[in-house]
């Protein structure tokens, strides 16, 4: 028996009964087959990708060692740690003194610049380089990027602005750029994780 059906094109389609349903099964069948083969594929490569990846504890307990002896007032190194670049920037005086000038309630993510540096090395600012909206790498570490409106850092995704201190200022990004967990091991070299 024969059943018609009217297509976008204002065309009829007349698909008969018994040869066609064979058409459409076999069909089905190649496109079952192809997204069964697929869906193998990608389960044959998960453990692959898992075995490859290191362990969480692993990562967790990697580490990044920088030597800053000759990082100067003004100038910043962009490193990795654990994957995420990480800004380490050695503050000028001016810097300090903006990010000191800050009524500190008035922020979004309150926090002094002392809070966010380690005693006795409040020149040096380490935060990870990961805006904390939506994960873009923030300009400003590198000479000649833009700093934004608060002379800090400036994520151009979506136009979030921190200032000296690393601090959210203006934009959509909730939160200050991070502060990674890290220590000095000697006057010169941090050891961060
Ligand atoms: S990811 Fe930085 S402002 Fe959106």
């Amino acid at each position: 028996m024969a059943t018609t059906t009217g297509n976008a094109e204002g065309h009829d389609a007349t698909v008969d009964g018994p040869e066609n349903d064979g058409v459409r099964r076999r069909d089905f069948i190649n496109i079952a087959a192809v997204s069964a083969a697929g869906v193998g594929g990608l389960l044959t490569l998960l453990p692959l990708i898992s075995q490859m990846a290191p362990s969480a504890d692993v990562l967790a307990e990697s580490t990044t060692e920088l030597d800053i002896s000759t990082l100067e007032a003004g100038q910043s190194i962009k490193a990795v740690f654990r994957k995420q670049p990480v800004f380490v920037r050695h503050l000028t005086q001016r810097e300090i003194d903006e990010a000191n000038a800050v009524n500190v309630s008035s922020l979004r993510d309150p926090a002094t610049l002392q809070e966010r540096t380690l005693e006795g090395h409040e020149n040096i600012l380490v935060v990870m380089g990961v805006c904390t909206h939506l994960g873009c790498v923030p300009l400003g570490a590198a000479e000649g990027e833009p700093k934004g409106e608060f002379d800090g850092y400036f994520c151009p995704c979506h136009g979030s602005s921190y200032d000296t201190a690393a601090r959210i200022r203006k934009g959509p990004a909730p939160l200050n750029l991070e502060v990674p967990p890290y220590e000095f091991s000697t006057d010169t070299t941090i050891v961060i994780g």
